[in-house]
């Protein structure tokens, strides 16, 4: 394994243990709302400095992109952190949550983790040398129709903007796909389409730390991710589209009529 993977997967795995441990006293974390549906609790917090600190012990002259601390540092090394993925899920007591942790180097995503601990499922990948879920190589979905796919999604919940349109394409894959399913975790849903467990993911107004390591993990699996328009912004806008290349190109074409302008980039 890559040093600076196995640094990352030290860290997702801490912080996952950590969250597994805080899993028994969900009624008595501390949690505040950052925006409409968006909750965060000390765990979050707590998961954070944990792998901030593992990460910089090793490498403290990289930089940081964090969900709850923002920025630290500048280097051409960034680590991308979302310390728990799914916190509503969390609160909830739903077992569908991840650690996801990525590097960028230049700009380029080159190693990512993501770590569901209620299922002791650890996802990664390195640039070029394929994606893995615990030691076994994984590949994305051989599903040639979009008709027999299981697309996953997310709800656009924090940020309104896009509902029509959102809606609008969720009816259409109502209907065109074999099903839709909506876990919580953006990170395991794009970890879950690089195993071909989903055949395609879509969702819009994520977040670079949603959705930074699952892309990696998707390319290095064989798969294809992309704005909702088939561009690379996805990790700016935070609008993808991602799955096997056979799949990927028949949503993309279910997608693109209903785009707005704001949802092309
Ligand atoms: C959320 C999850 C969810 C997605 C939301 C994200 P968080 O992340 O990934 O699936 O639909 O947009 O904000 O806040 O639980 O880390
Ligand atoms: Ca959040
Ligand atoms: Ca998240
Ligand atoms: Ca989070």
């Amino acid at each position: 394994m890559h040093p600076m993977l196995n640094t990352a997967v030290k860290a997702a795995r801490r912080a996952g243990n950590l969250i597994h441990r805080a899993a028994d006293k969900i009624d008595h974390l501390t949690v505040t709302k950052k925006s409409h549906s968006d909750y965060v609790s000390e765990v979050d917090r707590a998961a954070e400095q944990t792998i901030i600190e593992t990460l910089l012990e090793a490498y403290p002259s990289h930089a940081i992109l964090a969900e709850e601390s923002g920025t630290q540092g500048d280097s051409d090394f960034v680590w991308i952190i979302d310390p728990l993925d799914g916190t509503t899920n969390f609160l909830h007591g739903v077992q569908q949550y991840a650690v996801s942790i990525a590097l960028m180097h230049h700009g380029v995503l080159t190693q990512a983790a993501i770590y569901d601990p209620t299922k002791n499922d650890l996802f990664t990948a390195t640039r070029g040398r394929g994606a893995f879920l615990n030691d076994r190589r994984i590949r994305v979905s051989k599903r040639i129709q979009l008709a027999d796919a299981l697309i996953g999604t997310g709800f656009p919940y924090t940020n309104f903007d896009h509902e029509e349109a959102y809606l609008a394409i969720f009816r259409e894959f109502m209907k065109k796909s074999s099903g839709l399913r909506r876990p919580g975790a953006a990170s395991l849903d794009l970890a879950w389409t690089a195993t071909g467990r989903f055949d395609g993911f879509f969702e819009t107004g994520l977040k670079p730390w949603d959705i930074a390591a699952g892309a990696l993990l998707i390319t290095e699996a064989g798969g294809m991710v992309s704005d909702l328009n088939g561009g690379d912004s996805f990790l700016k806008s935070g609008h993808i589209c991602a799955g096997s290349p056979l799949i990927h190109e028949q949503m993309l074409k279910i997608i693109q009529p209903h785009l707005t302008d704001a949802l092309k980039a």
